[in-house]
């Protein structure tokens, strides 16, 4: 029965990588999987990490089941970072945590929940959203629609477009968003549009689901959760996906969670058991040795304290080097205006160019990048960003 199933396309994403590597330039450049890279194109262990490994490598003293849900600790370490201990303690019994194999477990979870509380649910996703959001819950055979969400043109979030698309959902349809680092375009709401999002959410009984997948990328930690927080202390009901694995490094380890506020005590107890009945049956259990690495650090002061400094050099260097690109690219004499590219937030940035130039790039300069334009700006570096930006000036002169 097996031949009558005929391949798929390579990830959008992942196939990148294995390309990127097979090829033997040696000015290639790999601006694909979202994953942070140092100056030497190396994606480091961050040093507390490699710390909290030693200490669990000195203290654990069991590898005995966990459960479906996880590890107690980490889950609440976990929901403390997004939400905060304040918002945390006055949501009280209505929120639950569960650990998930990584952020896309925790979205995958998301969606069987879903499915199961409002099976007529349509779930909004931006247009554009990062490629595997659609397959994540769609997977659970929930209805998916599309809201406007960025103009390629103006680089700019198409607010107005997004809350009129938005206005015609129904009581009880859910609307994913991006808690910060809009993966793939790098533009996130403002204040006054994450308050807007709620009064539509609360005037039309949305249930809101966040995807908190670059926490800590953007301004800062507390920074970033402001959309995350507004909408738990004024919602009754949301859903919160975290994932630890670009700020704590801990792509491989799969180490996520999934955070659900219900209207009462009650419901989340209810809500508590359908998911960690879903986890059975799907997984049975997340991993354990990267919630685990989290939880070390989150409650050492020493590990937590150097974990956020090698946070914010992330960050920073992120930062930089998207002013950088930006420098370069008019050094290059590219006819446009990068600006915006200095605007956005976290790993990426949609350069602006067509699917032909993104193949160009890659088939002609060794420039891997997603066909949709998205670039990782943390596969930069200073021995590469004069390749890449006279390429792309390159590129445009010549109008292909
Ligand atoms: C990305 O968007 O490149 C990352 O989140 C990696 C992935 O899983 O797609």
């Amino acid at each position: 029965m097996f031949d009558s199933l005929q391949a798929l396309p390579p990830d959008p994403i992942l196939a990148l990588t294995p390309a990127y590597r097979a090829d033997p330039n040696p000015d290639k450049i790999d601006l694909g999987a979202g994953v942070y890279k140092d100056e030497n194109g190396n994606t480091p262990v961050m040093r507390a990490v490699k710390e909290a490994e030693r200490v669990l490598l000195a203290k654990q003293d069991s590898k005995a089941y966990v459960g479906p849900g996880g590890a107690a600790g980490f889950n609440e370490v976990i929901a403390s970072l997004a939400f905060g201990d304040a918002l945390k303690q006055s949501l009280g019994e209505r929120r639950v945590s569960l650990q998930t194999p990584g952020g896309c477990g925790g979205l995958r979870l998301a969606a069987e929940f879903i499915a199961k509380a409002n099976p007529r649910a349509t779930v909004w996703v931006s247009d554009p959203t990062w490629p595997n959001h659609r397959p994540l819950l769609g997977a659970a055979g929930l209805t998916l629609a599309a809201y406007p969400y960025y103009d390629l043109d103006s680089h700019t979030v198409r607010f107005d477009a997004m809350l009129e698309s938005l206005s015609a959902a129904a009581a009880g349809d859910v609307v994913l968003l991006h808690g910060c680092c809009h993966n793939p375009c790098g533009a996130d709401l403002g204040r006054e549009q994450w308050r807007e999002m709620r009064d539509l959410a609360l005037d039309k009984g949305l249930v809101v689901l966040i995807d908190m997948a670059y926490q800590g990328l953007g301004d800062g930690l507390e920074e970033d959760v402001y959309g995350v927080r507004l909408l738990a202390e004024s919602l009754p009901e949301m859903l919160l996906v975290s994932s630890c694995s670009k700020n704590f490094g801990l792509y491989r380890e799969r180490t996520g969670a999934l955070s659900v506020i219900c209207r009462s005590g009650a419901a989340a107890t209810a809500a508590l058991s359908h998911l960690a009945a879903t986890a059975r049956a799907n997984y049975s259990m997340p991993p354990d040795h990267g919630a685990a690495i989290v939880q070390t650090i989150m409650e050492d002061a020493g590990l937590r304290a150097d974990w956020e400094r090698e946070l914010a050099e992330v960050r920073d260097r992120i930062n930089n080097l998207r002013a950088a690109l930006v420098r370069e690219l008019a050094a290059a004499g590219a006819e446009r205006d990068f600006s915006f590219i200095e605007r956005e937030k976290g790993m990426f940035s949609f350069l602006g160019v067509s699917p032909e130039q993104a193949e160009s790039l890659t088939g002609d300069y060794s420039i891997y990048l997603v066909k949709s334009g998205r670039i990782n700006i943390a596969g930069i570096n200073r021995n590469n960003i004069s390749y890449l930006a006279n390429s792309l000036a390159e590129l445009l002169r010549a109008g292909v």
